[in-house]
C-alpha cells in the first residue's frame, strides 16, 4: 500500500478526530498502567504544560540571539538545575533534547577535552559499571571510544576495585549512575570520585532518571548516598527534566563543574558558506516549546511540588517493594534508593519471570522486561499510588496461575524473551533485533495491520522458539551454566 501526502488538505476537525482515534490501542499511561515512558504530574499540571509548550512551539533555539525569550528560559533552567545539584557559582551547562543526548555529550566532551591535552591519544576509552545506561554504549559506538565495563557487586552497585583496575592512560572519562536505571540503586559516587580525582580523570554522574527526584527525597529525610557536585571529583551531571522533573519530552540538562569542561562540548565552524555557525549541543534546530514547558514545569511545581511528587512516588515504590517481597516466589533484585523497583521470581519457585510478564500484559499492564538477571522493572511515579493494590493483586493471581500452568514459561513471548536473555552468542540476538528494526522502519511499516513482531518466520530466535520451544530453553540453560564457568566467555558477554 502506498501512503502519500493527500492531494487536497483534510479539514482540521476531521484530522483531530482521526488522530485522537489513533490512540485506541495505546497503553493507558494516565491510568498508571505504564511504568516508564510517561511521567504524569496530574491533569492540572498536564494542561498547564500544554499551554506552556504551545506558547513557544514555533520558536527555534538554534539562534538564541533571535529569541531572547528562549535564551532567558534556557539559562534559568540551567541555573535552577545547577543550584538543585549543589553546583556552586561556577557551574555551567546547557539544555538538551533528552537523557541520551546529555550522555552522548558527556562522552564527546570528555573525549575532546582529553584530545586537547594529548594530541597523540589513539584509542580513548571510558570506564563504567555494567549497569550504566546503554546510552554510554551508544556514545562509545558513535564517537569511536572503547567502553570498559566494571562488574557490579551483589547489591548491584559498581565494584569500585574492578572499576579502578580498568582505568589506564587512555581513559578519558569515568561514569556512574545516581541511580542506575535497571535497579534504582546509587553507585558508590564518593569512592569513585576519589579515584577520578587521584587519576585526574573527569567523572560524569548520570542522574538522568534520578536528578529531579533524589534532591527532594534527601530534603524529605531519606538517606540518599552523596552523589551530586558536593562530591569532590564529580565533574559533570546529566539530569532529565522530562522524567521526574515532570516536563514534556525533549528536556534534559547537562551541567559541568565549570567552563573548562563545557567549552569542549561546543561546536564552531567558521568556513561554511552558510555563515559562521556555533552550536552548543547536538541538534541544529531546537524546539522552543520543550524549553518553555520545562521552564514552566519547574516554576509551577517549585520545591514544594517536587517534594510532594517525589515523596508520593517513593511511598508507592515502598508499598510495591513490601507487597512484592511478601508474595511467595518473588524477590526484589536490590533495595532501591529511588522510586524504581526491579523484581524477579525466586530460583526456588522455578517460575519464569517472563511468563509472569506475559500474564500481567494479559491483564493490561505495560511491562518492562530486563535481563542479567531476568526481571520486571517498574519506574514508579506519584501517579502510581492509585494502582499499587490492584497491581499487587494481579501479580498474586498471575503467580498462582503460573504455579498451576508451569508450561507457560516455554511458550510465546516468555520463551522468546527467555531465549533472548540466554543465548550465549549475542550476535545472533543482535541479528534478530536488527531484522525486527528493518521491518519496523521498512517500506511496509505503514501497511494496515502491520506488526513488526508478528509472523516473524525469518527471525532466528522466533524459529528456535516455534520449532523447539522448551527443548531449546533447557539446552540454553545448560549452555548458560557452562558459559558462567568460563571466565573468558563471561567477560565477552559483559561487553
Ligand atoms: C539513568 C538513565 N540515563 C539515561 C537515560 C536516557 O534517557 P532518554 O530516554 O531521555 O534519552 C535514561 C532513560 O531512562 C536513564 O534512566
Amino acid at each position: 500500500m502506498s501512503v502519500t501526502i493527500p492531494a487536497r488538505g483534510v479539514p482540521h476537525s476531521e484530522l483531530l478526530t482521526q488522530m485522537a482515534g489513533f490512540r485506541d490501542r495505546d497503553a493507558d499511561w494516565k491510568g498508571g498502567r505504564v511504568f516508564s515512558l510517561v511521567y504524569y504530574g496530574g491533569e492540572q499540571h498536564h494542561e498547564f504544560l500544554q499551554k506552556a509548550h504551545n506558547l513557544y512551539f514555533a520558536e527555534n533555539a538554534l539562534n538564541p540571539m533571535a529569541f531572547a525569550s528562549l535564551r532567558r528560559m534556557e539559562a534559568e533552567v540551567v541555573r535552577m538545575t545547577a543550584a538543585m545539584l549543589n553546583g556552586g557559582p561556577e557551574c555551567v551547562g546547557t539544555m538538551t533534547s533528552g537523557g541520551t543526548e546529555s550522555v552522548l555529550l558527556s562522552v564527546k566532551t570528555a573525549r575532546d577535552r582529553a584530545r586537547s591535552k594529548n594530541k597523540s591519544l589513539k584509542k580513548p576509552n571510558l570506564v563504567v559499571p555494567e549497569t550504566i545506561h546503554v546510552a554510554f554504549d551508544k556514545a562509545a559506538s558513535y564517537f569511536g571510544l572503547e567502553i570498559r565495563y566494571a562488574r557490579v557487586r551483589g547489591d548491584m552497585r559498581a565494584d569500585v576495585r574492578d572499576l579502578e583496575s580498568l582505568i589506564d592512560a587512555s581513559t578519558v572519562l569515568v561514569a556512574a549512575s545516581a541511580p542506575q536505571y535497571p535497579h534504582g540503586v546509587v553507585d558508590p559516587i564518593e569512592e569513585i570520585g576519589r579515584i577520578a580525582q587521584r587519576r585526574k580523570i573527569p567523572f560524569h554522574v548520570d542522574a538522568c532518571v534520578g536528578g529531579f527526584v533524589l534532591p527532594w527525597l534527601e530534603r524529605l529525610g531519606e538517606a540518599i548516598p552523596p552523589w551530586d557536585f558536593r562530591v569532590p571529583g564529580v565533574t559533570s551531571i546529566s539530569a532529565d527534566i522530562h522524567k521526574y522533573g515532570l516536563a514534556p519530552k525533549g528536556a534534559s540538562t547537562i551541567t559541568y563543574r565549570d567552563m573548562s569542561y563545557l567549552r569542549h562540548q561546543f561546536f564552531v565552524s567558521t568556513d561554511w558558506p552558510g555563515g559562521i555557525y556555533a552550536s552548543p549541543t547536538m541538534p541544529g534546530t531546537r524546539s522552543g516549546g520543550a524549553i518553555s514547558a520545562a521552564w514552566g514545569a519547574m516554576m509551577a511545581l517549585g520545591e514544594e511540588g517536587y517534594q510532594h511528587h517525589a515523596g508520593e512516588a517513593m511511598k508507592a515504590a515502598r508499598r510495591l517493594v513490601d507487597g512484592l517481597s511478601a508474595i511467595d516466589g518473588i524477590e526484589i533484585v536490590a533495595r532501591p534508593d529511588a522510586p524504581i523497583v526491579a523484581y524477579k521470581t525466586t530460583d526456588q519457585s522455578g517460575l519464569n519471570v517472563f511468563a509472569l510478564a506475559d500474564q500481567l500484559e494479559d491483564r493490561d499492564w505495560s511491562v518492562d522486561r530486563m535481563q542479567s538477571p531476568n526481571c520486571i522493572h517498574l519506574t514508579v511515579t506519584s501517579n502510581h499510588a492509585r494502582i499499587v493494590d490492584e497491581y499487587l493483586e494481579d501479580v498474586r493471581t498471575a503467580m498462582h496461575w503460573l504455579e498451576t500452568h508451569p508450561s507457560l514459561g516455554s511458550r510465546g513471548n516468555a520463551a522468546m524473551y527467555g531465549m533472548m536473555a540466554k543465548i550465549p552468542f549475542r550476535g545472533m540476538v543482535k541479528t534478530s533485533v536488527l531484522e525486527i528494526m528493518e521491518k519496523m522502519y521498512g517500506p511496509h511499516a505503514a501497511d494496515p495491520g502491520f506488526d513488526p513482531m508478528g509472523d516473524d518466520e525469518d527471525g532466528a530466535i522466533m524459529r528456535l522458539v516455534k520449532e523447539y520451544g522448551g527443548k531449546a530453553a533447557s539446552l540454553l540453560d545448560r549452555a548458560e551454566k557452562i558459559r558462567d564457568r568460563l571466565p573468558f566467555l563471561e567477560k565477552k558477554r559483559r561487553r
